[in-house]
């Protein structure tokens, strides 16, 4: 790309959110139809809605019943506006009545997995696709009666409406949550829509991210300079890769190692990071400053003020230094923001500022830099595939979720620089062990937890041991908020046991966390 001009927006599918978690996963599943989505509030006025020049409109499912007082509403222009316009579930319910259908509590609830008999397979969201399918249901309310204009295309044993259509006005909904994994023709159900309902090309591709988010950045930045973070996880390097392609040496990337990392992963940034980008990078060593920072401390929310503030402090200072020597036009902090945190934080698509304090002197005490945020659409696994993409090593691109604060709450007690190395050398063995046994994916995260208060009495060759206990912690989750211990094959255990308890010295025993989330945190601290 040569143009400094924004690439033209994509082809954007707008998902109202009527208030479940439906929403995101919604609009991860347009995307991955190749078709670009962003989430809005069913709160936001239907002209704002039109404003975005959407292709499509999809109404997520919500808590209510369309009866409650409470239950947010939408406004019937919405369906007039020409822009086609599918409702699942909640947003199935509302559109059945707004436009005149019938919907009411028949005592036909339905949950979980419900068979769904299609009674117009030639229908455009269902042609294809089975006459039998399985679908995931959620609702108390149940359609009795599609509006005026409208075909019923499938119903269920207690639900006589379950979907309908009008091809005319491009209108189309279904009762059940296609975007879950358990209705098995889900996704071609919502790909009929966006395809065949709404006439949408499927051109949207992380390729296209990267051209559009190339050029934004050179608009943003001119000929300023900016700074990176780089914490050793997938979205500083991404985020920091994505702005190195757009402005080259413009971006300086700052490290603070602050010797809480795993086995190699200073490493990886240090090299592999710059030789796949060619980014410039500072490494600040602050090990022993944060060491001293922590001795004598055991309480782990202490130690996470502790490194956090004394993060903020060696992050500043390296900004600082760099300011000094490429002078003022260091204007823009680079962080790699994803869409989750951005749909969370209640939306927003404006470029905001943050102030950063020092009191080092030659400088002004409060520094305004604004922020550029490349990832701010993206869900994480798009982040991988634009990283994949950018050519970041599979060591960066496909890391499991790791805290800030690194080890330093991975051990149970103080944290000293004889017991990181030895938590290193244990996690090191256990993550090798699940990637030759092809884990990786299966399981979501396994921190490594050593319990240094606790010692137990074991034997070890000819003598009496006292050694620290080594917790294995392989959990399942999907999104962090909740997770299950992994069940993962004994001989891979066995083996990751044997081979700690005989490499790493101090440590005589293995446990194995069987907790869940709740009640169990993922770290232990
Ligand atoms: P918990 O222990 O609360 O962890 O179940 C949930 C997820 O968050 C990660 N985690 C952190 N990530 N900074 C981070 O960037 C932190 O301070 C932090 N603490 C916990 C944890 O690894 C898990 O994925």
């Amino acid at each position: 790309m040569s143009s400094a001009s924004p690439a033209a927006a994509p082809d954007t599918v707008l998902v109202v959110d009527f208030g479940a978690q439906y929403a995101q996963l919604i609009a991860r599943r347009v995307r991955e139809a190749r078709i670009y989505s962003e989430i809005v509030p069913s709160t936001m006025p239907v002209a704002e809605m039109l404003a975005r020049n959407p292709k499509g409109i999809i109404l997520s499912g919500g808590p209510s019943s369309v009866y409650a007082e409470d239950a947010p509403a939408i406004d019937r222009a919405l369906f007039e506006a020409g822009v086609p316009v599918f409702g699942m579930c909640y947003g199935f319910q509302i559109m059945a009545t707004t436009l005149g259908g019938t919907v009411d509590d028949n005592g036909a609830r339905e949950y979980g997995r419900t068979p769904l008999k299609v009674t117009r397979s030639g229908s455009t969201l269902f042609e294809g696709t089975p006459d039998d399918q399985s679908v995931w249901m959620s609702h108390g309310d149940a359609c009795s009666a599609a509006p005026e204009g409208f075909t019923v295309t499938a119903s269920t044993d207690v639900v006589p409406v379950a979907a309908f259509e009008n091809d005319e006005k491009k209108l189309y909904g279904v009762q059940y949550h296609p975007e879950v994994m358990h209705s098995t023709h889900g996704q071609q159900v919502l790909e009929h829509f966006l395809y065949r309902g709404a006439g949408i090309e499927p051109t949207w591709t992380t390729g296209n991210v990267i051209e559009e988010q190339v050029a934004l950045i050179r608009e943003q930045v001119g000929d300023k300079r900016a700074i990176c973070g780089l914490s050793g996880g997938v979205d500083s390097a991404v985020a920091a890769a994505l702005v190195q392609k757009a402005i080259g040496d413009q971006l300086t990337c700052v490290y603070v190692d602050h010797g809480l990392m795993r086995k190699g992963e200073t490493e990886q940034v240090e090299k592999d990071f710059v030789a796949a980008t060619g980014a410039r990078l500072v490494v600040v060593d602050a090990e022993k400053r944060f060491l001293d920072a922590l001795a004598g401390v055991s309480d782990p929310e202490t130690k996470r003020k502790i490194i956090g503030r004394e993060f903020i402090r060696v992050f500043e200072q390296a900004q600082l230094e760099i300011m000094q020597e490429e002078g003022p036009d260091v204007a823009f902090l680079v962080q790699g923001t994803l869409y989750p945190d951005v749909v969370e934080s209640g939306g927003g698509t404006g470029t905001a500022n943050i102030k950063s304090h020092h009191n080092v002197g030659g400088l002004p005490d409060d520094i305004e830099f604004e922020l550029v945020e490349p990832l701010r659409q993206l869900f994480k696994d798009e982040v991988r595939m634009v990283g994949q993409e950018l050519g970041l090593p599979d060591e960066i691109v496909q890391r499991q979720p790791f805290p800030g604060p690194g080890l330093g709450i991975r051990i149970v007690g103080e944290v000293t620089k004889d017991r990181l190395d030895l938590l290193r050398e244990a996690d090191a063995i256990a993550r090798e062990e699940l990637s030759a046994a092809g884990l990786d994916r299966e399981i979501w995260q396994c921190p490594v937890v050593l319990l240094a208060d606790v010692r137990s009495v074991g034997v070890q060759g000819d003598g009496r041991t006292y050694g620290h206990p080594i917790v294995l912690r392989p959990v399942s989750s999907e999104d962090a908020m909740t997770a299950d211990w992994t069940r993962m094959p004994y001989d891979v255990l066995a083996k990751i046991s044997t081979r700690i308890t005989n490499e790493v010295a101090d440590v005589n025993r293995v446990v194995l966390d069987v907790t869940s989330k709740p009640p169990g945190t993922i770290e232990w601290e």
